[in-house]
C-alpha cells in the first residue's frame, strides 16, 4: 500500500522513520576509549598540582628559610609569585607531603592554621583560589594545590561574599617510606580558616595556631595576634606581600632583623 495514498498518512513504515544508527567501527572505538583516559589523565593532574610546583630559585630560598626562622616575610612586585608561594608551602603542612629534599620548616602531624588577607574578597580571590581552586565554580574545588583528594571538607562563611569559605579540612600523611619512594599514610586531619583583616584584633585571638600565613600586609596588632597564635606550638608565620605603604613599622622591623628584607 502506498502510504500517501490518504493524506495525512494513516501510518509509514517505521524503517521511513528512522534512520539507522550507524554501527561505530573498531577504531572509532579505540579512539573513544583513548578520549576518555585522557579526559580521566587531564582530571587527575588538575587535583594533584602539588606534585608539579617547582619553585623558582627566590621561592626556594624563601621555604628553606622556615627551618630556622619563625618568622619570615616574602616582598615582590604583583605577579611575581607570592601567592602561590605561600599557598604551595601552607599546603605543604596540611598534607605533610613534603617533597623529597624539602628544605624549609616540617611538622609532623597534622597542623591547625589560619590564612588572612586584607579583605575577604581578597583572601578568596588569592590564597582561597590556588589552595582550593576557582571560587565560582565548586565542580572544580580540588584542582587547587591542596590535592583534590587530600581535602576532606570544607565550610562556606556565613555573610555577604559568596563563595568564601570559613576553613578547609585537610588529610594528613606521614610519609612512611623514603624521600625517593615515599609511602604515604593519613595520620590524622589538617584544618585551615580563612581570614579577614578587618576583622580586627579580637578576632585574631583566641585559637592556638601551628601556622599563620599573612597574604599581603597586615595591620601590625593583627600580625601580633597571629604570632602570639603560634607561640604556644612553636609555630610558624609568613607574610607574602607587595609593599604598597611605603616603610611601615612593620616592614621596618624585619629590615632591621635582616637587612634586606629577605
Ligand atoms: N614556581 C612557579 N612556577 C610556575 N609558575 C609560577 C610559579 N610561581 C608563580 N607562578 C605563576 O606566576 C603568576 C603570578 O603568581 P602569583 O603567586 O599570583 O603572584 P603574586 O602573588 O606575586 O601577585 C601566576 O600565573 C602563577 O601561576
Ligand atoms: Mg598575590
Amino acid at each position: 500500500m502506498n502510504p500517501f495514498d490518504t493524506f495525512p498518512p494513516k501510518s509509514l513504515p517505521e524503517s521511513w522513520l528512522t534512520t539507522p544508527e550507524r554501527s561505530v567501527s573498531a577504531e572509532e572505538q579505540m579512539l573513544l576509549q583513548h578520549l576518555s583516559k585522557a579526559e580521566e589523565l587531564t582530571r587527575r593532574r588538575s587535583r594533584t598540582k602539588l606534585e608539579r610546583y617547582q619553585p623558582f630559585q627566590r621561592q626556594i630560598d624563601f621555604h628553606a628559610g622556615g627551618a630556622e626562622h619563625r618568622e619570615r616575610l616574602l616582598t615582590a612586585g604583583n605577579q611575581c609569585g607570592k601567592t602561590t608561594c605561600g599557598a604551595a608551602e601552607a599546603t605543604m603542612h596540611l598534607t605533610g607531603r613534603y617533597p623529597p629534599r624539602w628544605p624549609g620548616k616540617r611538622f609532623d602531624k597534622p597542623v591547625r592554621g589560619w590564612v588572612g588577607s586584607d579583605g575577604y574578597l581578597a583572601v578568596r580571590d588569592a590564597a582561597q583560589r590556588l589552595l582550593v581552586g576557582p571560587p565560582e565554580d565548586e565542580s572544580a574545588w580540588g584542582t587547587g594545590f591542596i590535592p583534590g583528594d587530600d581535602i576532606a571538607d570544607w565550610k562556606r562563611a556565613s555573610g555577604a561574599v559568596p563563595n568564601l569559605l570559613d576553613h578547609v579540612t585537610v588529610r594528613h600523611h606521614r610519609n612512611a617510606g623514603s624521600d625517593d619512594a615515599p609511602v604515604w599514610v593519613p595520620d590524622g586531619i589538617s584544618v585551615l580558616g580563612f581570614k579577614s583583616y578587618d576583622q580586627g584584633r579580637a578576632k585574631w585571638q583566641g585559637a592556638t595556631l601551628d601556622f599563620v600565613w599573612f597574604d599581603e600586609e597586615p595591620p601590625e596588632d593583627v600580625y601580633i595576634e597571629g604570632l602570639t597564635r603560634t607561640n604556644a606550638t612553636g609555630g610558624i608565620v609568613w607574610i607574602t606581600m607587595t609593599p604598597l605603604q611605603g616603610m611601615t613599622a612593620l616592614l621596618q622591623s624585619f629590615y632591621d632583623e635582616c637587612g634586606d628584607g629577605s
